[in-house]
């Protein structure tokens, strides 16, 4: 039996979705394949809600992260990133191998730095090239919901503005444009409900610039190279998965026909049957109220339950997969993908198999976990 994907990525991929991957080939070098790859592009920039530049990568998250940085930091650069869980950690160490000089504004796992404290480090060092943030940090389950005000910012200071949205994008705010962001990138699998391996970035005209005038000495994530390729020919510089292409292409096209403020409305409310059916199971939620995800939903272990016979159970007994912690939080913490096409069916289905979980294990819990989460979900 199939099971019920509710990791942090990857998600439930919907059988339209995985149906277009059975899509026969085409040549690469083609009309077929400039008319699919023009449609991505103009169905990505509406989605991210951007007119920016787009590259699709025949990569995962990580890929285009690392395009991010490659193509644009370069020795003694100065770049400000708040990091507050192992994704942020990540990046950070990125910029900093490459060349760069990360100013990092660490704050407590599970929350949000102040945002005078960004402020703060570009008041106190001149010549920021960048700000470099992960709006949705997936180790924790926090999201930075100041981000425009961040956009605000690196206007005023006339930085660049990177945003990791892997983990977010698609299902919940993030207009591109209207919030300032240079570069943007995401990922295939997860809020956008695709099968992993494709990782879409926009960049702006100023940081395209930028990436044409000082290319990274490299091939695969050298972006100047697609720049010019989609220019010249409307395609890309090496082979794409075209599968994977076909397959995004009706991921973006379920994203548009549900429109945007749908589909932040259903994570929002999803998420928030999470919430207070785990609540009500006795679990207490990992991150502060402020920073909570409603795309990735952690919460603490109750003492007594060890997270690998947990998940076992979860997976073996009712096909459900959610995911452990990772780093410094690993068996402390669980994490479920609230995302993509997740809806009151995933809901309902994971909180009773959680439910069902627990009594297994021998742990008293109170019966209203179903009828809050189903409450708060409006059914
Ligand atoms: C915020 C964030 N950035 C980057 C990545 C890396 O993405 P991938 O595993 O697709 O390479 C992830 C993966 O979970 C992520 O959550």
């Amino acid at each position: 039996m199939e099971y019920l994907v509710m990791l942090p990525g990857p998600t439930n991929v919907p059988g339209r979705v995985m149906n277009a991957m059975l899509s026969p080939i085409i040549n690469h070098r083609s009309d077929d394949f400039r008319a699919l790859y023009r449609t991505v592009v103009d169905k990505t920039q509406r989605v991210f809600q951007t007119s920016n530049d787009i590259v699709v990568l025949t990569a995962s998250g990580t890929g285009a992260v690392e395009a991010s940085v490659v193509n644009l930091v370069k020795k003694g650069d100065k770049v400000v990133i708040p990091v507050n869980g192992e994704f942020g950690g990540r990046l950070a160490d990125l910029i900093d191998s490459c060349g760069g000089n990360s100013i990092r504004i660490n704050s407590k796992f599970g929350d949000n730095p102040p945002l005078e404290q960004i402020e703060g480090a570009f008041e106190s060092n001149k010549d920021i090239k960048a700000l470099y943030a992960v709006y949705n940090e997936t180790s924790t389950g926090t999201t930075l919901r100041y981000l425009e005000k961040l956009g605000e910012l690196c206007s005023k200071y006339g930085s660049l503005f990177i945003v990791d949205a892997v983990s977010i994008l698609g299902g919940d705010e993030l207009p591109v444009d209207k919030w300032g962001i240079d570069v943007c990138m995401t990922a295939s699998q997860k809020a956008l409900a695709a099968p992993p391996g494709v990782a879409p970035i926009s960049v702006s005209a100023r940081a395209k610039k930028q990436m044409i005038e000082n290319p990274p000495p490299t091939q695969y994530f050298n972006l100047k190279r697609y720049f010019k390729y989609f220019g010249d020919s409307g395609e890309t510089p090496f082979t794409p998965a075209l599968p994977l292409m076909f397959a995004y292409r009706e991921a973006l096209e379920m994203v548009l026909e549900e429109g945007l403020d749908k589909r932040v409305e259903r994570h929002r409310r999803c998420a928030n049957a999470f919430y207070t059916g785990l609540n009500e199971l006795g679990f207490t939620p990992f991150a502060h109220p402020e920073a909570r995800s409603n795309v990735v939903i952690a919460f603490n272990y109750i003492p007594g339950i060890e997270d690998k016979t947990f998940r076992k159970i979860l997976g073996e007994h009712f096909r459900v997969l959610i995911a452990g912690g990772f780093g410094e939080l690993k068996g402390k913490v669980f994490r479920i993908g609230s995302m993509g096409e997740v809806d009151r069916y995933h809901v309902i289905r994971t909180l009773s198999a959680i439910a069902s979980t627990l009594k297994i294990m021998g742990i008293q819990t109170k019966a209203e976990a179903i009828p809050v989460a189903m409450k708060a979900l409006n059914v």
